[in-house]
């Protein structure tokens, strides 16, 4: 059952490649000019005339829909809202028939925003689920929306449904963008294509594996961690650091890099490792500052670079090389060693990473 691997989740990081060439089949046409979403086609008016976009999910899912915001935004000129389920709901929303509510749920059966697509449908609003489990009571009960495909996803940390999510989240802002006239087409063709090439990428980045493994020896008893990340990649530095988290049962924090010197800097010392996602994307520069910051405070620093990129190499402590791609598509490459890292680090630890304590997959309790 787990194909050779020692555990489920090894076997869903790993299965990566496949399992979003499965997301991705039929989604786009051979000559990558357009995205065939069904869900999104067959309901062209409620995302051309969308007034707004409001997303919401919990954990992973949300982090997910964090990379959403920045996609659709960029691709479609319209604004996007995150919100946690469990919080939107007491939030006083301010929702008309003319939002567009977008659910994300890896387990479809989430209680909190199974409750908020309620909520959204009782003001009017067309609410679209991005769901992994086929017939699951999300997916019933919106109006519409596109499973991730990414099969069965046992390990109780998500991985495998959040590259998923941010796939289905790219090709829903590209379709979106087509129909509202606000993406080139040539964007449109170079991220398609690209998104085509995402399995191989992944299969690159998988190669890391004997790095982390041997990186994560050094922080196995390391007490707190500091992830950072900016724009695209402040979502995966959340991400990284609930993953590290959910399976070590080691303290981290993800942040914004910029925010570091608003607070958590105060936090660095030799004591506390910093990850940093810092491909080459428009807040390189920025983000290189920030690492540092870091090393003046004695601080170590774990960088997550784009390949070739030999300059940050003489600052940061150790890097994990990815390769080039386009910045809406970071997050992809990205996630991949943040989750052999968090993985290698728990194994080390000899927790159970499967099913973590305290933890079950799908939380059905509000
Ligand atoms: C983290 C994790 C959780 C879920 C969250 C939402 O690895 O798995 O944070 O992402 O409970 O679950 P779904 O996506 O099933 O609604």
């Amino acid at each position: 059952k787990k194909g050779g691997y020692d555990t489920f989740m090894l076997k869903e990081i790993f299965e990566q490649p496949e399992t979003l060439t499965d997301c991705i089949r039929g989604r786009i046409t051979d000559d990558c000019r357009r995205i065939v979403l069904s869900g999104v086609i067959e309901n062209k008016e409620r995302f051309v005339h969308a007034n707004r976009i409001v997303i919401v999910a919990c954990g992973t899912s949300w982090h997910a829909a964090l990379i959403g915001k920045r996609v659709i935004q960029e691709m479609c000129g319209i604004s996007v809202e995150v919100e946690y389920a469990s919080e939107f709901r007491y939030s006083s929303p301010f929702i008309t028939k003319d939002d567009v509510v977008i659910a994300i749920s890896q387990s479809g059966e989430t209680a909190d925003t199974l409750a908020a697509i309620q909520l959204a449908r009782s003001k009017g609003a067309f609410v679209y689920g991005i769901c992994n489990v086929v017939g699951a009571s999300i997916p019933r009960s919106t109006d519409s929306g596109t499973y991730i495909h990414v099969g069965p996803e046992i390990g109780v940390a998500s991985t495998k449904a959040f590259t998923g999510q941010v796939t289905v989240l790219t090709l829903l802002a590209l379709c979106v963008g087509q129909m509202r006239g606000t993406v080139e087409e040539a964007t449109v063709e170079r991220i398609a294509q690209e998104l085509k090439n995402m399995p191989i990428y992944i299969k690159e980045v998988l190669r890391l594996d004997d790095q982390i493994k041997n990186l994560s020896k050094i922080y196995t008893y390391a007490r707190n961690f500091l992830y950072l990340g900016r724009g695209y990649n402040y979502p995966t530095a959340l991400e990284g650091a609930l993953k590290l988290k959910e399976i070590s049962y080691i303290h981290a924090e993800g942040y914004p890099a910029a925010e570091m010197k608003h607070g958590p800097i105060a936090l660095v010392d030799s004591e506390m490792p910093t990850v940093v996602i810092a491909p080459t994307d428009s807040l390189y520069d920025k983000i290189i500052s920030n690492v540092r910051q870091v090393k003046a405070r004695g601080g170590t620093v774990v960088a997550i670079i784009t390949k070739g990129n030999d300059a940050i190499k003489e600052i940061a402590d150790h890097c994990l090389e990815v390769p080039d791609v386009p910045e809406c598509l970071t997050p992809l490459v990205v996630s991949v060693p943040l989750q052999l890292l968090a993985y290698y680090i728990a194994i080390n630890k000899d927790r159970n990473v499967d099913q973590p304590r305290n933890l079950a997959k799908s939380v059905t309790v509000e």
